[in-house]
């Protein structure tokens, strides 16, 4: 048996997050998000909530990132994602993606909403790989900094994947 390389997306492991990585997560956001971090509230908020699932991704035991989906009636919500700067671009960022893209499609929705900065071309370019499209714009939606939100739509289900999507998923 071949092991993955130390740190590839392959050594990693996905699991729910808990009450107890709070801490962790809040590192993330303020890693990633700086002024706009979310505070503890809002994070215990999240994690508590109804119809909300939240992963973090762990690398040698250690958690790397996470992200969190809202699974309404009929659509879902990416709600956040943040990798630890150091280990960007190794893949985790899509698995944290595709584990929220299955919860929505277990949960039997149709389409996947999302907001992201459009000033953030590594997480633009993240949704466009999983097939996301770009269809509207939010003036200042950010604050304190005004910048503008890109909101994008993932199509779910074989009838909207063959009509909206030009890659498959992996
Ligand atoms: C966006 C983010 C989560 C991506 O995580 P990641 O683990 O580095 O992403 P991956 O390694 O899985 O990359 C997946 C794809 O995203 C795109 N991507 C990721 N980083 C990129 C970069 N620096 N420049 C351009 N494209 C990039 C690529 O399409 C990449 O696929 P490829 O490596 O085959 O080319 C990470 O950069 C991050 O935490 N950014 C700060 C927080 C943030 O902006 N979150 C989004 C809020 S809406």
């Amino acid at each position: 048996m071949i092991a993955s390389p130390p740190g590839a997306a392959g050594s990693a492991v996905i699991r729910e997050a808990r009450g107890d990585d709070i801490v962790r997560l809040l590192e993330l956001e303020d890693s990633a998000f700086d002024e706009e971090a979310w505070t503890r509230e809002m994070i215990e908020d999240e994690l508590a909530g109804p119809d909300r699932r939240y992963f973090v991704v762990e690398v040698g035991g250690r958690v790397a990132g996470y992200a969190g989906v809202f699974l309404g009636l009929d659509s879902a919500e990416i709600m956040t994602i943040a990798i630890e700067p150091a280990v960007r671009r190794r893949g985790l960022g899509r698995r944290l993606m595709e584990t929220l893209l299955d919860c929505a499609r277990q949960a039997g929705l149709g389409q996947v909403m999302l907001e992201v900065a459009a000033t953030s071309p590594p997480a633009i370019n993240l949704y466009k790989s999983l097939g996301f499209e770009e269809i509207g714009r939010r003036l200042r939606y950010y604050q304190p900094s005004g910048r503008d939100a890109l909101v994008m739509r993932l199509w779910l289900g074989p009838v909207s994947l063959n009509q909206h999507n030009h890659r498959p998923l992996a």
